[in-house]
């Protein structure tokens, strides 16, 4: 195995310095692990931007909420090693959390982007993606990227990423890869274990009604809450329970209004076990 697993800050900040000294560009793919075929596009994105690939893996505490799933979030450190490897990973960085938080997490110095936070995923998961903003933050300040890629999958999270990144100067280049898909259109997540064998041949229904919204506005419907009650009509004939779908400005994450150009419509539903996410984008002419 060519792949170099780090569990400490020190020794990976010394190889990494060594590599910069001579030149090297460096990306950075953050994960919490459990690893499938969309993270690996991730990092076989990021080894065409970079001459040294650096995955990280941390089931990151602070973007749960108190009645989340973050001691049954699936741990798969061997087989996830294996697939890191097989997709050309250079560097694990896989940290205990008393090296991600020492001082604990109560006092934690935290990162907070004030836009897009509150809203779609952030209304209903109230804190996370201030734990997002502060662990990718440092991360960042671990590894010092050039370039970071992340997933159009949480096109929220890469949103408020990038937003950060340029407030707050990071000078690292955030890419964004495209969503992988199984099949039927489901976005492959970690969380797709928690989906019922029962639920799984329906569980594509929140991809079929992004779909289907975006060929209407793609054949000139502008009335965004009639598709976002037709979805919601769809999810809930599926036998799952509607989060949020809604029709918004690419960049802003606003409420689209008539003359944007760039869209994102997001989606997220429940089924009995998981919360799953999904979105599509398209540009108006
Ligand atoms: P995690 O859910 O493990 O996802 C890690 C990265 O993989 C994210 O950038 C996510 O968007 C991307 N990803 C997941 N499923 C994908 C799919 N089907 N297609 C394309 N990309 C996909 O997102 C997180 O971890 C965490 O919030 C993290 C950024 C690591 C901070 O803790």
């Amino acid at each position: 195995m060519n792949l170099h697993v780090f569990r400490h800050i020190a020794e990976l900040r010394s190889q990494l310095d060594a590599l910069r000294l001579q030149g090297t560009r460096i990306a950075c793919v953050p994960t919490m692990g459990n690893l499938h075929e969309g993270h690996l596009q991730l990092i076989r994105l990021a080894k065409e931007h970079a001459d040294v690939v650096v995955a990280t893996i941390f089931v990151n505490r602070l973007q749960f909420g108190l009645n989340e799933d973050w001691d049954q979030y699936p741990r798969t450190f061997d087989s996830d090693c294996q697939k890191l490897d097989g997709a050309g990973c250079d560097y694990l960085f896989f940290p205990e959390e008393t090296e991600m938080y020492p001082n604990g997490m109560d006092g934690q110095t935290r990162v907070i982007a004030p836009t897009m936070t509150d809203i779609l995923c952030g209304a209903s998961r109230p804190g996370h993606f201030e734990g997002v903003t502060t662990v990718v933050t440092k991360l960042f300040h671990i590894v010092e990227p050039d370039v970071a890629v992340f997933g159009l999958k949480d096109y929220q999270q890469l949103a408020i990423v990038r937003r950060m990144a340029t407030d707050l100067c990071m000078g690292v280049e955030i890419i964004g890869a495209p969503v992988a898909r199984d099949v039927d259109g489901l976005a492959l997540s970690s969380r797709n274990a928690y989906i019922t064998e029962e639920e799984r041949p329906r569980a594509n229904q929140l991809y079929l009604s992004l779909d289907a919204a975006k060929s209407k506005i793609a054949q000139g419907e502008r009335d965004y809450s009639k598709l976002e009650q037709a979805a919601k009509r769809e999810i809930e004939a599926a036998g799952f329970k509607l989060d949020y779908f809604s029709v918004r400005n690419a960049e802003t994450l606003d409420s689209a209004v008539d003359d944007d150009k760039e869209l994102a419509i997001l989606g997220a539903l429940f089924t009995s076990g998981a919360r799953l996410i999904d979105n599509l984008t398209l540009t108006l002419d």
